[in-house]
């Protein structure tokens, strides 16, 4: 393992801010992580393992401990009869995944295409998109504990998955290093999202993994800025879940806002849509950084802003909301070392 110091971190994020890593690492073994765990339990320092950095915003103070890039990307798979086990790296990026799943006819992953960084990222952050989570496809995931550096198998259950969160996201100290997901050989599309209704209406061809995977980059394409000319990190925020009394009284008051009840009895709203159609905040900026003129739920940063500039956006837009609503939003965004 090469420990670097004092690297610059904005150009391993898709939102290109950010500080230094006191201490940087490209990790592409077991063995490299856990050298870098005891290099760390000996100089007191905090482990910050790093993916496609596309949900991460870096403080401008930058990061005093260990950043880990992870850059193991094998990805294999068994045969099961009608399923395959896919397991990769954590390194991997996820769009290999998808890439890898969709060439195959597996079905499970394709309404996640386009999603940038890599699937140990997607797995602490659940990500989900189009009426899909990795939860329903995942099956375990490896994982060093970096506090007392031993390795095991984390189930299912073990991952506690929610609504953008996870056991992973909750428990920092567990490095992923592996994830394997269960795809199906034949499936029915899952195709009930609105945005995919109206593709396949449109004429989109939508019976294959394959092909839902295209839509879906199509889709993405429209709605979400290319990371590569713009800083992002896709949602910014989550949409509130509520209690079904507050739902209520917000449906009174905007009939059209889209709600999604949930098993448990709380509602999830979008937050996007009041952002848009209640506060008529698409495209309000503050400095560098606004929020997108085609999705409200998108924070975009120009050159050379800063993550201050985003916390203030951030922070604005926190308080619009409560003072409209009572409702207290959360970042989906992650920050290095807690907002
Ligand atoms: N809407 C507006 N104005 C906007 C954007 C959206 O009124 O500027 C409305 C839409 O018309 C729709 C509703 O808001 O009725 C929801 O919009 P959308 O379908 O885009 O979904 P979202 O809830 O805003 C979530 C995820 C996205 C994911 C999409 C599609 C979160 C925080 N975000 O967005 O995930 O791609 O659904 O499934 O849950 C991400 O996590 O980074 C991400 C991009």
């Amino acid at each position: 393992m090469k420990l670097t110091e004092h690297v610059p971190l904005a150009s391993f994020t898709t939102f290109h801010i950010g500080g230094e890593a006191r201490f940087f690492a490209k990790v592409s073994t077991e063995k490299d992580i856990e050298d870098a765990i005891a290099y760390a339990h000996e100089h007191t320092l905090s482990i910050y393992p790093l993916g496609g950095g596309s949900n991460l915003l870096v403080p401008d103070r930058g990061v005093a401990g260990i950043v880990l890039k992870m850059s193991m990307r094998n990805i294999v798979y068994e045969d099961d009869g009608d399923e395959t086990l896919l397991i990769a790296d954590a390194g991997a990026l996820w769009e290999d995944v998808i890439n890898i799943a969709t060439a195959r006819g597996l079905f499970g992953v394709e309404n996640l295409a386009g999603i940038p960084g890599t699937i140990g990222g997607a797995a602490v952050q659940n990500v989900g998109a189009y009426g899909a989570e990795l939860k329903d496809v995942f099956v375990y995931a490896d994982v060093i504990n970096s506090a007392t550096g031993l390795s095991r198998r984390l189930t299912h259950t073990e991952a506690a998955f929610g609504y953008r969160t996870s056991f992973f996201k909750e428990h920092r100290e567990y490095i992923i290093t592996r994830v394997a997901l269960r795809l199906k050989k034949h499936s029915i599309p899952n195709i009930a999202y609105p945005d995919l209704l109206r593709a396949q209406v449109a004429g989109a061809l939508l019976a294959t993994p394959e092909e839902i995977a295209r839509s879906i980059r199509i889709i993405r394409a429209q709605k979400f800025p290319r990371g590569d000319t713009q800083g992002t990190a896709g949602s910014f925020f989550k949409n509130p879940v509520i209690s079904r009394e507050l739902a209520d009284t917000l449906a009174e008051r905007f009939p059209d806002m889209p709600m999604f009840p949930n098993k448990n009895g709380t509602v999830k709203i979008s937050l996007a849509w009041l952002l848009d159609h209640a506060l008529s905040l698409k495209g309000f900026s503050m400095g560098r950084v606004r929020l997108y003129e085609r999705h409200a739920l998108v924070i975009v940063a120009r050159e050379g802003a800063c993550a201050a500039e985003v916390d203030a956006l951030s922070q604005e837009v926190s308080e619009r909301v409560f003072a409209l609503t009572g409702i207290r939003i959360e970042r989906e965004v992650e920050t290095f070392g807690g907002q």
